[in-house]
């Protein structure tokens, strides 16, 4: 429904002063074409934080945050994007369209207001039993005792089931809720037999989940007394999925923005304890282990993110589980393991505040605790920290290259040797029953992007000199250029004339994201007036590797020829050879005199070849 269509969000990046933007919270000084200021995304003294109008992005040099307007109030304020483009949009004064909803949209639409209201009442009803009515003594006392103040329940919508079968059933159905919809949210449950409905959640403490805009979409309820499971939960809903949903991150956006981590821990009490006692960035899983569409969330807020887990084996599996998931997110994991207490709630409840800071004084880089865990095991000899290596290869072959740096240098290995390894490292293949020969085809060592320094030199020159360079691109065949399609795919659309600032909310490849936003901001490569020239010789050290390599295999050719007597062979692969050093020679010399127009008739003669 929200999504908002591609023109107009150009139109009001457009319309936006970044510059004014990012001065409402950095103060930004001017130098040449850029403002400079103290990066808001990391502590630092000397200002490394650029914005760049011309190119309507910024960029900070210190943690490589960057991108447009959009995803400056993402990052800062923790907006959706949506959000921030409907924000900017309103100060730009530009009206977003809405568009006609089909039929079916607007009955899924009205269905989806009336299952948040049912929440939402339901929420309501389950608080004013536990605040106003005689059952909700036994809570409020409940409450007391775990040293939960009204303020931190009521902010957290706690509430409080009573124990008939359908108290909650008849107060909505008075309200006019259809039965069947109360069904469909797990508000209640059918009967098994005869007819009619139960409430789910009878004689227990609610905590109302909520979504990140802070709408009820299911119920975790304690058992306060008598038997049971400790907890029951919401079945799975349309809008509840445990694999998705962080509780507390409602509670916790202002405080994980504003610490930059986030902390992230089982229980609901935990979750409510650690906010009261200050530590507003907490979250936790409901009762499920961290997903990838968790961390995927939480690094919409930070990259930071520490995660509590038990000492005993079972903490132990959770963490080997997190780490390759939380590197590829892109996030940095820590590892924080409680002294003396069962769980947070209980540290902080028995030893104080203090207990819980001196507690995060000790957290540790979850990879590194992996690779410490693993040499102890495996030995600290150089057999132990090569399996270890090896074992570790696969979650961070695809990561950026600093991964791969840390790896190395906690394994007390060189890192070319490390980088080496993963080039070398082939995936194993899924088993392939339809195949009917033995003898595969070895398949290709793929690894991600690392950026080159001649296509991010073209890239500069696209990003910075586009009406001087991207003629000269128009004349040569791309699949020259690049082997990595995200690159590839980027360099012709800038070459199209698309601007980077709309370009990269769509690029997916986080290696390719990252270079073009450090291309934005980096400093002069070449002065207009050169950049035409500058381009050619760009294209040049990137085209001449590959040409050589044609011209060796004519010279191998000619070889083969001679040993078995096959003359028109002969000629043939020295005809080749003798016009790609015909081409050398004229590129050499066209270069030489700084001549765009005779090193690109030059390049058409080597290209034609091909
Ligand atoms: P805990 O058993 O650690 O409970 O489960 P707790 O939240 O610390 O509660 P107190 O302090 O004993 O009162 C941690 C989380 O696991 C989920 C809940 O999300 C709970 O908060 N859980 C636990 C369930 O979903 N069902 C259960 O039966 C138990
Ligand atoms: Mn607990």
């Amino acid at each position: 429904m929200s999504r908002i269509p591609r023109p107009i969000v150009d139109q009001i990046r457009e319309a936006t002063d970044i510059v004014a933007v990012v001065s409402k919270h950095v103060r930004l000084e001017r130098k040449g074409n850029t403002w400079l200021g103290l990066c808001p995304f990391h502590q630092e003294r000397t200002p490394s934080f650029n914005v760049i109008p011309n190119k309507a992005m910024y960029y900070c040099f210190g943690c490589q945050a960057g991108g447009d307007c959009f995803r400056f109030l993402m990052q800062l304020e923790g907006l959706s994007f949506v959000e921030a483009v409907k924000e900017l949009a309103q100060a730009a004064g530009i009206v977003i369209p809405e568009r006609e909803l089909t039929p079916e949209e607007r009955k899924a639409l009205r269905q989806r207001a009336q299952w948040f209201d049912a929440m939402d009442e339901a929420a309501a009803f389950y608080e004013s039993v536990l605040w106003t009515r005689p059952e909700g003594e036994v809570a409020r006392k409940y409450l007391e005792k775990r040293g939960l103040s009204p303020e931190m329940a009521q902010k957290a919508r706690v509430g409080f089931a009573p124990s008939g079968w359908s108290t909650l059933f008849d107060q909505l159905r008075r309200m006019g809720f259809d039965a069947n919809l109360l069904h469909e949210v797990g508000l209640v449950r059918q009967r098994k037999e005869g007819q009619g409905y139960y409430d789910t959640f009878r004689d227990r403490l609610l905590f109302p989940i909520r979504d990140e805009k802070g709408r009820v979409i299911a119920f975790g309820g304690r058992i306060l007394e008598g038997d049971g499971p400790k907890y029951i939960n919401t079945p799975e809903t349309q809008f509840y999925q445990k694999s998705q949903v962080l509780y507390g991150l409602d509670l916790a956006r202002a405080g994980i923005q504003q610490k930059n981590r986030v902390l992230v821990v089982e229980g609901y009490f935990d979750v409510l304890s650690l906010h009261q006692a200050g530590f507003t960035e907490a979250v936790a899983s409901c009762g499920t282990a961290l997903t990838v569409e968790h961390l995927e969330k939480i690094r919409r807020f930070t990259e930071n993110v520490i995660v509590l887990l038990d000492a005993d084996a079972a903490g132990t599996r959770a963490a080997e589980k997190v780490l390759p998931l939380a590197l590829r997110a892109g996030l940095q994991p820590w590892r924080l393991q409680l002294p003396g207490a069962k769980d947070p709630d209980e540290l902080i409840r028995e030893h104080g505040v203090e207990a819980m800071e001196s507690a995060l004084q000790q957290k540790v880089p979850l990879l590194e605790w992996t690779i410490d865990r693993r040499l102890e095991s495996r030995g600290h000899n150089a057999v132990g920290r090569q399996k270890t290596l090896e074992e570790l290869i696969p979650d961070i072959r695809d990561l950026p290259a600093s991964v791969w740096s840390s790896v190395a240098s906690r394994l007390h290995m060189p890192e070319s040797s490390v980088v080496e390894q993963i080039r070398r490292y082939v995936p194993p293949q899924p088993p392939d029953e339809g195949a009917d020969n033995e003898w595969q085809e070895p398949i290709p060592v793929t690894h991600s992007w690392r950026p080159q320094r001649d296509v991010v030199h073209l890239i500069w020159l696209l990003v910075h000199h586009h009406a001087r360079v991207a003629d000269i691109l128009h004349r040569i065949d791309p699949t020259f250029l690049e082997d990595h399609a995200p690159v590839r795919s980027a360099i012709a659309r800038l070459a199209a004339g698309e601007p980077v600032a709309a370009l990269l909310p769509e690029i997916s490849d986080a290696e390719v994201a990252k270079t073009l936003k450090a291309v934005v901001a980096r400093a002069e490569l070449y002065t207009e007036e050169q950049a035409a020239v500058g381009m050619c010789e760009v294209l040049e050290r990137i085209l001449a590797p590959r040409r050589e390599l044609r011209l060796n295999e004519q010279l191998r050719r000619m070889e083969e020829a001679l040993r078995t007597g096959d003359l028109p062979a002969h000629r043939a692969a020295g005809q080749e050879k003798s016009q790609l050093m015909a081409v050398k020679k004229a590129i050499k010399a066209a270069l030489q005199k700084k001549d765009v127009v005779a090193y690109l008739a030059a390049l058409e003669a080597d290209v034609a070849q091909k």
